[in-house]
């Protein structure tokens, strides 16, 4: 009898030759598991194949995907036993939040511009460093920044603030620009190498949303944007799990000319990022230097807001 092919690739799957692979890829199927959970008819649309033929392509991949599988409840309480928390700055946005920035969650902070979500990523990235009797996590951090705005010389600023040594910060915080979405999501691929030989702890990415706003625009590409989020959202909550790490994202909201659907003063990838976070954090500004940080839909605290001020020391109780 002969010896049952390995399916490891989207080639590997049966029916799909080195034409449909490449529609398929094109279409950002890349992978058995995003073909095993999206419904026929969105692929066969995305890369415009027959429908008959995406079914099968789906049954396929369902059978061979790594789809993961069922724990105990013992184990899932084991795990979260770990969980640690990550000091904003701010006692009393740590309160708002339970204790912290929690890890084996994606923590996102939306708001307008010069709302401060750069400014509290680049605040996070420093404490991440402190031990944990300082409310750190002893760790490193890992930026994906995809509008160029972080600032070595902040984290200096923010470090002596906190006796810190800025050399040590910044050798602790590994940065990497994304061009474009994909770049982005890859870049995700990437973190997961650097986190075998470097103890990361926490992993920023500022902006996640900007780059998909400007390249999927107009009501034909709202779907496969969403899907796109989904998965980068969900590679980012298995870095969180695999390695206790915190994941904290921005995410503008505004009234843009550029939305063309929907309510503009929505943050963008409203359902597939709001539901992905464990935690949503929106801020506005106040008088001056305050900030208004109010927790939204949060699984189990209550709703509630604080004032913060962003000044030249950082992020610290308003
Ligand atoms: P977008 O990325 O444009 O959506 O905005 P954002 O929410 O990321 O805003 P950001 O965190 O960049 O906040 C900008 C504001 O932070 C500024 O208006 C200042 O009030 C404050 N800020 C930024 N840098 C410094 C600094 O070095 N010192 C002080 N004291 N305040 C700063
Ligand atoms: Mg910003």
């Amino acid at each position: 009898m002969a010896k049952e092919k390995k399916v490891e690739s989207i080639e590997d799957l049966p029916g799909v030759g080195p034409a449909i692979a490449e529609k398929l890829r094109d279409a950002g199927f890349t992978d058995l598991i995003t073909l095993a959970v999206t419904p026929p008819a969105d692929i066969a649309v995305a890369a415009e194949i027959g429908e008959a033929q995406a079914k099968k392509i789906v049954e396929a991949a369902r059978k061979f995907a790594d789809v993961g599988n069922f724990v105990t409840g013992d184990v899932v309480l084991e795990r979260r036993q770990h969980i640690s928390k990550l000091t904003t700055g701010s006692q009393a946005l740590d309160n708002l939040l339970g204790g912290g920035l929690e890890t084996q969650a994606i923590t996102e902070l939306f708001g307008p511009f010069g709302s401060g979500k750069t400014q509290i990523i680049h605040q996070l990235l420093v404490n991440v460093t402190m031990p944990e009797e300082r409310k750190g996590l002893n760790g490193e951090a890992i930026l994906i920044d995809t509008e160029n705005t972080f600032r070595p010389e902040r984290i200096e600023q923010m470090s002596l603030a906190l006796n810190l040594d800025p050399k040590e910060v910044l050798k602790k915080i590994h940065v990497a620009r994304a061009y474009n979405s994909s770049h982005q999501m890859l870049l995700v691929e990437k973190a997961f190498e650097t986190a075998k030989q470097n103890p990361i702890r926490l992993i920023a990415v500022d902006s996640l949303t900007a780059h998909f706003r400007v390249e999927y625009t107009g009501r034909g590409a709202l779907a496969e944007r969403q899907q796109m989020l989904n998965r980068h959202m969900h590679d980012l909550l298995r870095f969180a799990d695999i390695y206790n790490a915190v994941v904290a994202v921005t995410n503008q909201v505004s009234a843009r000319p550029d939305v063309f659907f929907g309510d503009p003063n929505q943050p963008i990838g409203g359902n597939i990022v709001g539901h992905t976070a464990t935690f949503r954090i929106s801020l506005r500004r106040s008088k001056g230097d305050k900030r208004i940080a109010r927790l939204i839909d949060s699984p189990s605290l209550p709703e509630g807001e604080v004032v913060i001020v962003i000044n030249s020391e950082g992020v610290r109780d308003g």
